[in-house]
């Protein structure tokens, strides 16, 4: 894994480091101070990033929650290859091409019994928010139109298009864009550091959270909601873990009140959480999941909605003809992203990746719960191959202790991530032991100096 960086790399670098930095405004990044001390990616492989001043970086985070399978997979980098010269592109509205049908295949048949439709999107953000249009469209056709609101979580994160903001409970994600989609409320949260501090996998308290929907039947009345839409496992706000019975829970009361239930698998899709989904791992199965991510490795942006069957038949009435739901993207099952997607599947299939955290669960909690007791720790949360530090913030300076703790563990040669005052760590699924406790010393090294 300690290959030297080609030189090629290294000047492209070098001449991005003294090209101006202006022009490029930069996503979900603090600019200004990434342009004072700018950390530039220039190669990956397997486990490892490296900069542009040749440091080798471990990585904590599959990048960004996505390149389950490790960097620079062979299989698909063919794949992208090979597509990329036999056909760039093909319209997907009223034409399609042959591996689109072959990906939605086997996409299906890792996905529960029962949800074997899939709709194909170019990030989560679009999966979202073609879910919640088909959640509201399904009810309309059935006549059923009085079903128009939708219901998110606080501290949901569901991207960042306008359904996905506005069923997100993220307050710095809302408070910027004015009123939001109309007739949407919020379920509470299930973080609870007074009684599930510490928690090794599920908590044990709060499945009753799930009850807070019945609060909202009784307000809005259950003829009037469409959709439930939440995590598994809450990612971007700092992993929460769903306490035990929760999602349980909040499926029965779904069906009790014809409420469809969506899960937002963009994190948890595709091994994370030690089966390929999420409501394998916790045995509950949504109306729509929304996937994107893990779904081609990160390697070309994908992202999709799977179905129940039932809820695609729904809208397959009406003349032969005409376009039963007036949806899709001008990249839907874009061809690169389609064999990106194909390869990886392969490569998890081959290497028994999308249950390999089940392996590793144990191991990864136990290093991770040890930095309980470390200076600030407040809390240690973790499932499957995704895992939470949350720290005590630094007083008047929210998020900034764990940024601080970010830039460090970087300077150190270990990529995390941080949301919030929580430290995140979702690696990629073929990462070992040693690994693992390379990137927890790192952590406690930087906890302690941040203290
Ligand atoms: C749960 C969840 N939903 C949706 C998204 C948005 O995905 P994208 O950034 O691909 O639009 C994310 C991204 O992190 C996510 O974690």
């Amino acid at each position: 894994m300690n290959k030297a960086i080609d030189p090629s790399l290294m000047q492209a670098a070098e001449s991005t480091g003294s090209t101006s930095m202006d022009a490029f405004w930069m996503p979900y990044t603090a600019n200004r101070q990434f342009k004072k001390a700018p950390r530039l990616l220039v190669r990956a492989q397997g486990m490892h990033y490296w900069d542009s001043e040749g440091r080798q970086v471990l990585d904590g985070v599959a990048g960004l929650w996505c390149v389950n399978a490790g960097h620079g997979r062979p299989r698909i980098v063919k794949a992208i290859q090979d597509q990329a010269a036999e056909m760039d592109f093909a319209p997907p509205f009223q034409m399609a091409h042959p591996k689109a049908f072959e990906l939605a295949e086997r996409v299906a048949q890792l996905a529960p019994a029962g949800m074997n439709k899939v709709f194909f999107t170019n990030s989560g953000s679009e999966g979202v928010e073609t879910a919640l249009k088909m959640a509201l469209a399904y009810h309309r056709v059935r006549g059923d139109a009085s079903r128009t609101r939708l219901i998110g979580r606080e501290r949901g994160y569901h991207g960042v298009n306008f359904g996905g903001i506005s069923v997100g409970g993220i307050v710095a994600n809302r408070k910027m864009f004015g009123t939001l989609l109309g007739g949407v409320d919020h379920i509470r949260h299930t973080h609870d550091l007074a009684q599930n501090a510490f928690s090794v996998g599920q908590p044990t308290h709060g499945a009753e959270l799930a009850d807070d929907l019945e609060r909202l039947v009784a307000l809005h009345d259950a003829s009037t909601i469409a959709a439930v839409i939440v995590e598994p496992v809450a990612g971007s706000t700092g992993v929460l873990v769903p306490p035990q019975g929760y999602l349980q829970r909040l499926r029965q009361i779904c069906d009790k009140h014809g409420i469809l239930l969506i899960f937002d698998e963009v994190i948890t899709g595709f091994g994370r959480t030690g089966q390929p989904f999420a409501a394998q791992t916790f045995g509950v199965v949504p109306d729509l999941m929304v996937c994107a991510k893990g779904l081609s490795n990160g390697a070309v942006p994908m992202g999709a909605v799977i179905a129940k069957q039932g809820i695609h038949d729904a809208f397959m009435t009406g003349p032969e003809h005409l376009i039963e739901f007036y949806h899709g993207y001008t990249y839907s099952a874009h061809p690169l992203a389609c064999a990106a997607a194909l390869a990886t599947l392969d490569t998890y299939a081959e290497e028994g990746l999308l249950t390999r955290a089940t392996e590793m669960q144990d191991y990864f909690a136990q290093a991770l719960h040890s930095m309980r007791g470390e200076p600030n720790v407040i809390d240690v949360r973790n499932i499957g191959l995704v895992g939470g530090v949350e720290l005590s913030p630094l007083a008047g300076e929210p998020t900034r202790r764990a940024f601080n703790i970010f830039l460090d563990c970087f300077e150190k040669g270990v990529f995390v991530r941080t949301t919030g005052d929580t430290v995140a760590l979702s690696p990629p699924l073929i990462i070992e032991r040693s690994h693992i406790d390379h990137i927890v010393e790192t952590l406690r090294g930087a906890i302690r100096r941040a203290a």
